[in-house]
């Protein structure tokens, strides 16, 4: 099974639902202290709740990830309360479909707030923490749509993933001898709340062009960014994981 040392502390964006909902279950089911980060206030606390029935603690923060300054007072608060934050996963997403011929400034600059701004300035925040224990994992939530421009997923939202994918490699380089991993998933289609944005028009051809036939789940994304933070993965760094039921070979 794969190992992360308990007592670890682990801060998860965007963990109220879906593939960041999972990814803290599937941490607090290996004794890591999982704080749940959403702007869904009711979701953030029910998934604290499932958490502390693996017997670890946890606890939930409304925050805007969009907005830098709450972020940063939220990570302070969690120094407080723990002492410590080993694990980031920059997982809150929002989807925009909009093309290039129809992007407005605003619809820019929300996604790339969201998407990207948060994971830049949240991994500045905790890299002290961890670099003080020599140990930390980071992994930021890209998306098929980053590596190949995507199919349905806007200009925006393309241009989002496909930051991450930068900001982890550059970011990686910066924090290799420190102790601190950073790494890159970029999952294809995955059934959650964010794809229920497509139309079913949308949904059935991208369902068709899956070589396994089957959406994703977002158990199977959490699996990998489970082991991304584990201790056996002390050797990955600055990768990017495609998990796309073969959309994507490279
Ligand atoms: N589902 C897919 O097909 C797919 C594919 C590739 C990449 N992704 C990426 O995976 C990540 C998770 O997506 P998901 O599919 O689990 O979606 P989801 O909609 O089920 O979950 C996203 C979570 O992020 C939260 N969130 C949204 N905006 C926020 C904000 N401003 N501040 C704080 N929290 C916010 C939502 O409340 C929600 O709980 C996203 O980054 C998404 O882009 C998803």
């Amino acid at each position: 099974m794969i190992s992360v040392a308990k007592s670890r502390v682990a801060v998860i964006t965007g963990a109220g639902k879906g593939i960041g909902r999972s990814t803290a279950l599937g941490l607090a089911a290996r004794g890591v202290r999982p704080v749940i980060v959403d702007i869904d206030a009711n979701a953030a606390e029910s998934v604290a709740a499932e958490a502390r029935q693996s017997g670890v603690e946890s606890c939930a923060y409304t925050v805007d990830v969009s907005q830098v300054e709450p972020l940063r007072q939220m990570i302070d608060s969690v120094l407080h309360r723990f002492g410590r934050v080993d694990i980031l996963v920059n997982n809150a997403g929002v989807l925009s479909k909009a093309t290039i011929a129809d992007l407005s400034e605003d619809e820019w600059d929300r996604v790339m707030d969201v998407n990207v701004k948060s994971a830049a300035f949240l991994s500045q925040k905790v890299l002290g923490s961890m670099a003080k224990r020599h140990w930390g994992r980071i992994v930021n939530v890209a998306s098929l749509a980053g590596r190949c421009g995507g199919q349905s997923a806007g200009c925006a939202y393309a241009a989002s993933k496909a930051a991450m994918l930068g900001l982890t490699m550059n970011t990686a380089k910066q924090v290799a001898k420190a102790g601190v991993t950073v790494n890159a998933v970029a999952p294809g289609p995955t059934d959650s709340e964010l794809f229920r944005g497509f139309s079913s028009q949308d949904i059935e051809r991208l369902e068709a062009s899956i070589p396994v036939g089957f959406l994703g789940k977002p158990e199977q994304i959490a699996a990998a960014i489970v082991f991304l933070c584990s201790d056996e993965a002390s050797f990955v760094t600055g990768a990017v994981f495609d998990i796309n039921g073969g959309m994507f070979m490279g």
